[in-house]
């Protein structure tokens, strides 16, 4: 495991030292803490976007001109959700919040349901759930397995042909917005897991924690976009860094 501190002047055996009980905790996190569960993150040499262009599955012009495209993307990726588990970087996420005796909200990209299966309950979706549905002509939303296609009727509305997953997509507003930056500006501990920091608005929130006085801490496999705003980085694998962070926490705590 590499460690690579970036605290300035500051020598990585006062580490400890640094480490205050913090009373409230926001943790952004992303595609990398659920890919050693199995599941492929978007921006890494073989992710998703390597694969497929975003621009003809994940915006609302793509489910437009092509609907049976958007929804084979997603089907695939909702079997795949459905077929993985939570990994040792999910589990500590949870022990933290339980066990931590401050507060901790965790915002995820990640439209997989590993978070809540891990025992995490304080969660915001900010780019929605992949096992919901969402219906396009009149808002309602519902948890549904099984493949998604044009002809699935909307039990509210009636109507076929705009039943997709609740996801968002690029040019639409995330969820939670205001709820979230709530949280940013007042927490005292910002950590963000696993995200290339390269999708906005998350890839902002660094920012206005940090302006908040936030102290603030990347864990993620390698530097992200946003290295230069983050107080402390620590570099690994989340299986492997982040149940030894959370360990830290709660030794402070
Ligand atoms: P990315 O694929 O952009 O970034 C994943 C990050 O995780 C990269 O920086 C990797 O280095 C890191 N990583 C990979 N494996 C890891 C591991 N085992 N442990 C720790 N880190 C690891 O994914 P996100 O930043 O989550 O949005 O992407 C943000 C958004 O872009 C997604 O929510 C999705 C996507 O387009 C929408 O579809 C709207």
């Amino acid at each position: 495991m590499f460690i690579e501190q970036m605290i300035a002047g500051v020598p990585s055996s006062s580490i400890e030292a640094m480490v205050i009980p913090f009373e409230r905790i926001v943790i952004l996190t992303g595609a990398g803490l659920s890919a050693e569960s199995g599941l492929s993150t978007f921006r890494d040499k073989d992710g998703i976007w390597s694969k497929v262009r975003l621009e003809d599955v994940a915006t609302p012009e793509a489910f437009a001109r092509n609907p049976e495209k958007v929804l084979d993307f997603y089907n695939t990726r909702r079997n795949n959700a459905g077929d993985v588990k939570p990994n040792a970087a999910h589990v500590a996420l949870s022990r933290l919040e339980a066990d931590y005796p401050g507060s901790v909200l965790t915002v995820t990209q990640n439209v997989d349901p590993l978070h809540e299966q891990a025992g995490t309950k304080n969660l915001i979706h900010l780019h929605g759930e992949i096992q919901k549905v969402l219906c396009n002509h009149c808002g309602h939303r519902i948890p549904r397995g099984g493949d998604l296609s044009v002809d699935l009727v909307c039990d509210r509305c009636g109507n076929s042909g705009g039943m997709r997953p609740d996801v968002v997509w690029f040019g639409e507003m995330p969820y939670h917005m205001e709820k979230i930056h709530a949280a940013l500006t007042q927490c005292d501990l910002f950590l963000s897991i696993g995200t290339s920091g390269n999708v906005y608005p998350a890839a902002g929130f660094v920012a206005e924690a940090g302006a908040a006085g936030a102290h603030t801490v990347e864990l993620n496999l390698e530097p992200s976009a946003g290295i230069s705003s983050f107080d402390e980085a620590i570099h690994g694998k989340a299986t492997e860094v982040v149940p030894a962070y959370v360990d830290r926490l709660l030794k402070s705590g």
